[in-house]
């Protein structure tokens, strides 16, 4: 009997164990997700996500995947206008320069970030 109620909590400590394992462990594409969903959606329109949303002139992430160089251009995105005046990618970017328009919020990102953005954008269809 007293092995029997060692083995229920052993069972449940491993099993909570787990749990907060799997929960923990969020996959670089459901990181990407996030930060798309937090920080680009506003201007682009991202499947999934804000299908209808965005602004007019700025291209959808689906549509971008057209271009034969799409990873590339997502790796380097925050160095390609108009980003640089919005986004500050922490360790590489030079701090924001006065001469540049103020933004009510500067989007500060990490490389890992960057690749995560990367990971998710993979995951989406081309259009057909
Ligand atoms: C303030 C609006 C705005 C936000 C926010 C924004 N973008 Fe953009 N993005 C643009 C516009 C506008 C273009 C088109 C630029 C052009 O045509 O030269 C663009 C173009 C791009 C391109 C293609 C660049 C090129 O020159 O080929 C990539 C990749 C991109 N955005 C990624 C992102 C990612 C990733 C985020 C979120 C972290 C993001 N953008 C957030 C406005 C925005």
């Amino acid at each position: 009997m007293r092995l029997f109620g060692q083995s229920i909590i052993a069972a449940a400590l491993f099993g909570g164990a787990f749990i907060g394992l799997a929960a923990k462990a969020d996959t670089a594409v459901e990181r990407g997700l996030k930060v798309v969903r937090e920080h680009c959606t506003r201007c682009h329109v991202v499947p999934g996500i804000n299908p209808y949303g965005g602004i007019g002139s700025t291209p959808s992430f689906s549509a971008m995947k057209w271009l034969d160089d799409w990873a590339y251009r997502f790796e380097i995105f925050y160095i390609l206008p108009p980003h640089p005046s919005l986004v500050r990618i922490e360790g590489v970017s030079e701090p924001r320069s006065d001469a540049l328009p103020a933004f009510s919020k500067e989007i500060i990102l990490t490389l890992e970030d960057v690749d995560d953005i990367l990971a998710f954008v993979k995951t989406l269809k081309t259009p057909e």
